[in-house]
């Protein structure tokens, strides 16, 4: 079996639902169930026995060391983190304690777990840190995408504590010989997405008649990928990436703000169109930018592509109307989010355990 943290999060939940869709290895989901964590995302796996919820922190040594031993899985994917960049300017302390702090106790738990180990199972084992492109900081209109080998240039309080984790995870690896992957993904989005980050919220802003506000002239350009994809570069990167390598993983999708929330609104028009007949776009609103935004990301993903054969199976397009078709489709999801209502979800179908 393998653990996963932080698997009740957008990304991680998606992770879950793809593995067991595609294999019948268990999944002991840790997670401390922040606002980010919502249960109700695995609600499909409701009483199957190949997904085990633990509630419960990264930074909790002890409860990592028992999860440890207890079940011998033979990986851990970190995705446990705090992920918000505007939440992280407003108060950085939980991002340096969860991203930082949190991984570094649990290195150390999985350094005494693994240093055990001995044959095959130690050879085999590894630890798959999930981080983020915004690690390498803001780049020009016209610099090359992000490779590997770019220096890191953390700009905001969450992409600097994002950063000290990928540094610990490579030093365990070149101190401790500990067996680590690390993936840096640009911007991801999907279904279970948190309605704070900006597609999410553009859509359901949309369809509540609120405003859809764009910081600053929207100009800003990041790097769309499907979250599926994601999910199958990391399985890729688990079952065939070298030890002690990073792999930065993106869809080749680089778009202005403007653009991705013009297209959301045109295919909501389309698909849900508002009853005064009036464009989804009339709702943009420009607000005051982000301190300290960043320009531009662009993932340059040859070496996943090059070396591990892993491509994206969705374009920009069919995966951004998938996403609007799947909050169409799931309203009571989105609703239980937005009015806090997944709360008493989680409280009513997992009790004393969440
Ligand atoms: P998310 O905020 O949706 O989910 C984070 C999950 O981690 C939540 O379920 C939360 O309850 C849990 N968590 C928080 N603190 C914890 C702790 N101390 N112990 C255990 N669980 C804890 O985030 P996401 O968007 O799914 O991102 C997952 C990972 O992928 C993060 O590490 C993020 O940095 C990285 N990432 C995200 C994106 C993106 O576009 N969303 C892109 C690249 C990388
Ligand atoms: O690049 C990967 C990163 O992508 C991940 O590491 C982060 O966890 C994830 O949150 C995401 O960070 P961003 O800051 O790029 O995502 P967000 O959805 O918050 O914002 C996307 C862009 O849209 C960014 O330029 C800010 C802008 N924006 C965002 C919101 C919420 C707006 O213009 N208006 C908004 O209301």
């Amino acid at each position: 079996m393998i653990i996963v943290t932080g698997a009740a999060g957008f990304i991680g939940s998606n992770f879950v639902l793809d593995w067991l869709a595609q294999s019948d290895e268990a999944v002991i989901n840790l997670d401390a169930l922040t606002y980010a964590g919502n249960l109700e995302n695995l609600a499909s796996l409701q009483g199957d026995p190949r997904h085990i919820f633990v509630k419960g922190s990264i930074g909790d040594f002890d409860l990592v060391a028992k999860l440890l031993a207890e079940y011998q899985p033979r990986a851990i994917v970190n995705f446990a983190a705090e992920s918000h960049v505007d939440r992280s300017i407003h108060g950085p302390e939980d991002f340096i304690q969860t991203n930082i702090v949190g991984t570094f106790h649990l290195l150390e738990a999985l350094r005494a777990y693994w240093s055990k180990l001995d044959g095959a199972a130690k050879d085999s084992f590894r630890f798959l840190h999930v981080s983020t492109d915004e690690v390498y900081g803001s780049l020009g209109k016209d610099d090359p995408a992000f490779t590997e080998t770019h220096r890191y240039e953390p700009n905001s309080p969450y992409s600097a504590s994002k950063a000290a984790s990928d540094h610990l995870v490579r030093a365990y690896h070149h101190t401790y010989g500990l067996p680590v992957l690390t993936t840096n993904c640009s911007n991801n989005y999907g279904p279970y997405h948190f309605p704070e980050k900006l597609i999410p919220l553009v859509i359901s802003n949309a369809l509540a008649g609120k405003s859809l506000p764009i910081y600053g002239d929207g100009q800003q350009i990041r790097d769309w990928l499907y979250v599926k994809d994601h999910c199958s570069a990391i399985r890729r990167v688990l079952e065939v990436g070298r030890v002690g390598e990073t792999y930065n993983v993106g869809g080749w999708n680089e778009k202005p703000n403007l653009d991705v929330v013009h297209t959301l609104c045109a295919i909501l028009d389309e698909l849900n169109p508002r009853p005064d007949g009036q464009p989804y776009k009339a709702q943009i609103t420009y607000v005051t930018d982000r301190l300290g935004h960043d320009r531009r990301y662009a993932i340059d993903a040859s070496k996943i592509e090059r070396e591990l054969g892993w491509k994206p199976a969705e374009t920009f397009e069919t995966g951004i109307r998938k996403t609007v078709q799947w909050y169409l489709d799931n309203q009571p999801w989105v609703e239980n989010v937005t009015s806090g209502a997944y709360r008493q979800w989680i409280d009513k179908n997992y009790g004393a355990n969440a």
